[in-house]
């Protein structure tokens, strides 16, 4: 699981609509970590990172984001505006987000605590780990 678009079941009944979001049941890992994004100021970047070991699940609960995602592969465009589609990202993605609309809530589901050590901030750093490219040590020491 690198970047998967996931539908996830609602249930419609009173009147209006239920998600429920299961560890092992439709969120394929362990849920340690839940924030959520909102009040997101116009023509904002954000993210403009990758994670090395994190596995999350991301839903726009409300209003709609444009996310490029990037497995090492060329990039993604992805739109979130419906809150029955879920997008689960896996370790190593470049993920941008952008085109928050003012109503925006997007709420991420993660397999790990906060940990700003797995961040990966730098474009090129990432290509790199995520192609395993290394150097030969005769190179590096010369
Ligand atoms: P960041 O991951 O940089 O957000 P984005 O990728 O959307 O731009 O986080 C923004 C701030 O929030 C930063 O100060 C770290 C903090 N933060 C936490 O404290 N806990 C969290 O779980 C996350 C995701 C961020």
């Amino acid at each position: 699981m690198e970047i998967e678009r996931v539908q996830l079941q609602m249930h419609g009944d009173h009147g209006g609509m239920l998600i429920a979001l299961e560890q092992d049941i439709n969120v394929p890992f362990v849920i340690r970590r839940v924030y959520y994004i909102f009040a997101t100021e116009r023509d904002v970047h954000r993210g403009k990172h990758a994670h090395r070991h994190l596995r999350q699940l991301a839903v726009a609960v409300r209003g709609s984001v444009t996310i490029l995602l990037d497995d090492g592969s060329g990039p993604v465009r992805v739109v979130l505006d419906d809150p029955s589609q879920g997008l689960l990202l896996g370790d190593m993605v470049w993920r941008e987000l952008y085109d928050f609309s003012d109503d925006c809530v997007l709420m991420v589901l993660a397999d790990h605590l906060y940990d700003p050590a797995d961040y990966i901030t730098d474009y090129d750093t990432f290509l790199r780990e995520v192609k395993g490219v290394t150097y030969p040590t005769e190179l590096v020491a010369c």
